[in-house]
Formats: C-alpha cells, sequence, structure tokens
C-alpha cells in the first residue's frame, strides 16, 4: 500500500508543526502548508526528509487569498497525487472589541479560521473520496461559549464547528470529518499576547489545573486520523476547562 497523504496547513510551527511530526511518525507523507513561517517549514521539512527521503513537501499560501487557496490545493494534488487527510489547522487569533472591530480584521479572522478550510475541503473534495479519506478541524472549545473581547473569532471558529457537522453529512460516506477542539495549550505571540496573571487565571479555570501541550493535540488528531466509523464528531482537548463552573 502506498503511504497516505496529509496536508496541514498552518504547519511551520507550534501546535500544527506537531500534528505534522505525529501523523509523519505514523507513517504520513506530510505537506507542510505556511505563509509567513517559510523558514520554519522548510528547517521541519529538511530535518524529516533527512531521516525519510521525499517525505515532506512545503507550500506557501496566504489564506486570506480565494487564488492563492485555490493554487495551494492543486499544489497539493501535484505533490503526491492525492490527499488523504486535510488538517484544517491554520487560523489567526486577536481580540476584536465590538465597536472597534473592522472589515479587514473580519475577512482575516474569517479568512483563515473558516472560509480557506471550507474551499480546501471542497477542492480536496474529490481525492478524498477516492482515498476515503477525511478531515480534521481544529476548532476551539469557544466556539461553543464566546470568548469575551474576541467576538470574531468565536463566530469564526462556531463557523468551523457547524462545517465539521455540515461536511461530514456532505461528503459521506466516504469521507469522514471531525474536529479536535483545544483549550488552554500554547499562549498566542506578538500583538495577541497575554499576561500571566491572565495566563494563570485561564489555567486555574481548567479541571486539570495545568495547559495542555502540542502533543495532547496531536494525539487526539492521530486517533481521529486512525479511526474508521467515527464523524461528525469534535473531542474537546482541554483538561475540563469546558465543564469549569464556578
Ligand atoms: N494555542 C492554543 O492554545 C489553542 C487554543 C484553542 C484553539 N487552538 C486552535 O488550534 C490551532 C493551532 O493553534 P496554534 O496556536 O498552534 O495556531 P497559531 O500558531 O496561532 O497559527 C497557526 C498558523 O496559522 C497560520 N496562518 C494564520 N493566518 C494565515 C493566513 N492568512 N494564511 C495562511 N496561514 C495563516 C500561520 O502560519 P505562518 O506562521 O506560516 O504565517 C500560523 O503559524 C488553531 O486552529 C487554533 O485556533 C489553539
Amino acid at each position: 500500500m502506498t503511504q497516505p497523504v496529509a496536508l496541514i496547513t498552518g504547519a511551520a510551527r507550534r501546535i500544527g508543526a506537531t500534528i505534522a511530526r505525529q501523523l509523519w511518525q505514523q507513517g504520513y507523507r506530510i505537506i507542510v502548508h505556511c505563509h509567513h513561517s517559510l523558514d520554519a517549514a522548510n528547517q521541519l521539512a529538511l530535518e524529516l526528509n533527512e531521516l525519510k527521503p521525499d517525505s515532506v513537501r512545503v507550500l506557501q499560501a496566504d489564506l486570506n487569498n480565494s487564488v492563492e487557496v485555490s493554487t495551494l490545493a492543486d499544489q497539493a494534488l501535484c505533490c503526491w497525487g492525492q490527499i488523504d487527510l486535510l488538517i484544517n489547522n491554520a487560523s489567526s487569533f486577536y481580540p476584536t472589541p465590538l465597536e472597534q472591530s473592522t472589515e479587514q480584521q473580519w475577512d482575516d479572522l474569517v479568512n483563515s479560521n473558516l472560509k480557506a478550510a471550507y474551499f480546501l475541503s471542497a477542492k480536496l473534495a474529490a481525492s478524498l473520496r477516492q482515498q476515503q479519506g477525511s478531515i480534521i478541524n481544529l476548532i476551539d472549545i469557544h466556539a461553543q461559549r464566546a470568548m469575551p473581547g474576541y467576538p470574531i473569532y468565536s463566530i469564526a471558529k462556531a463557523g468551523l464547528q457547524m462545517m465539521t457537522i455540515s461536511l461530514a453529512k456532505e461528503l459521506a460516506p466516504e469521507v469522514r470529518v471531525n474536529g479536535v477542539a483545544p483549550g488552554p495549550i500554547l499562549w498566542p505571540e506578538q500583538d495577541a499576547a497575554i499576561s500571566p496573571e491572565e495566563q494563570r487565571a485561564i489555567v486555574d479555570k481548567t479541571l486539570l489545573k495545568r495547559a495542555g501541550t502540542p502533543e495532547d493535540i496531536a494525539q487526539a488528531v492521530v486517533f481521529l486520523a486512525s479511526q474508521t466509523f467515527i464523524t461528525g464528531q469534535i473531542i474537546a482537548v482541554d483538561g475540563g476547562k469546558s465543564l469549569y463552573s464556578h
């Protein structure tokens, strides 16, 4: 049997890169999509290709640009002629207080978290069907309970949650579509960074009293990818944060 092929968006760094590594360890050929982090993506590919030649390719695209999204899908199909697994992981994330929010922020957050995931799924649907493949969307527990101060992000992730359920129906019976909803895993960087006090307050609201790791998320992704009878489901990997009530 040929090795399956996974396209992971936003996979140069952080959670996406850990998902890429774990799927690669499971025997997948990996397409690492990136936007700004081309050096990190190339470094990851170099490292893994040294261990297993031509097991990783890198594709660059701005998911804010619908032409580039379409080209990304075409180029991904050209890599090895098939896609078995699509991981919609890429995401932009920053606060958008309602009365200061802009259309540009709306487009950026909705495009990267939702619209690109939808059109990549649509463009890759034929190959995914042929391969009896699957889609896994990286959602957020805040798709269900809006994150105060982040309305556009919360709306985009809620859309991605519904997309998971909707495409599970649209693509059945050949393709399974599932989601992973992380809680606190890696703190946001740069403009979206939060203070140590805010970090502690978030961790205090988990039942397990700690942040998770990218490996926790990647293990859930590997589990869903390897299953054969789960579709339309979203697993919260959040240390119990979504159950916290006081
Ligand atoms: N980190 C957490 O604790 C946490 C919590 C809840 C949910 N999640 C979800 O889990 C997933 C991974 O989280 P993360 O924190 O590792 O993500 P991240 O670092 O915030 O973003 C992942 C990648 O998305 C890419 N991206 C953003 N906008 C893009 C655009 N317009 N075009 C192309 N790529 C774009 C970036 O690629 P480049 O660097 O190449 O530009 C970035 O490296 C995300 O979907 C996130 O919403 C994470």
